[in-house]
């Protein structure tokens, strides 16, 4: 049996007015929210905004979404075969879809655009 969740997704920038969209995507039981956002953006929208670094090894605390109102990890929360609600954080500033502002102030530089971005 193939299994499909369906991923309403806020997308957006700052300042913009939000829009939600829908993915449906394929997946084995256990594969992780991460996964879902992973695929869709190799295989149907590569402007899919999100953060992760580690890839599910709960490590760099970088993939903290909203998942049906609830703060997650999007790499240890599940998919599951039904419509989930993905938003970005609320608490920090948004930068693209579900991608938020998560450097320290002290570790932010700001660029002569007065944008900001994060010291490498
Ligand atoms: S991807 Fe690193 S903690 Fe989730």
């Amino acid at each position: 049996m193939n299994l499909v969740a369906t991923l309403l997704i806020a997308r957006g920038g700052s300042g913009e007015s939000e829009n939600w969209q829908c993915f449906d995507v394929p997946f084995e039981p256990g594969e992780s929210v991460l996964d879902g956002l992973r695929r869709i953006r190799t295989s149907t929208d590569p402007t899919l905004a999100f953060r992760f670094s580690c890839i599910n090894a709960n490590a760099c605390k970088e993939c903290m979404i909203v998942v049906d109102g609830a703060t997650v990890y999007a790499c240890t929360a599940r998919l599951e075969a039904r419509e989930m609600r993905l938003e970005p954080l609320r608490n920090k500033r948004l930068i693209r879809d579900l991608a938020v502002e998560i450097a320290p102030p002290d570790e932010r530089i700001t660029f002569i655009d007065g944008t900001e971005g994060k010291r490498s």
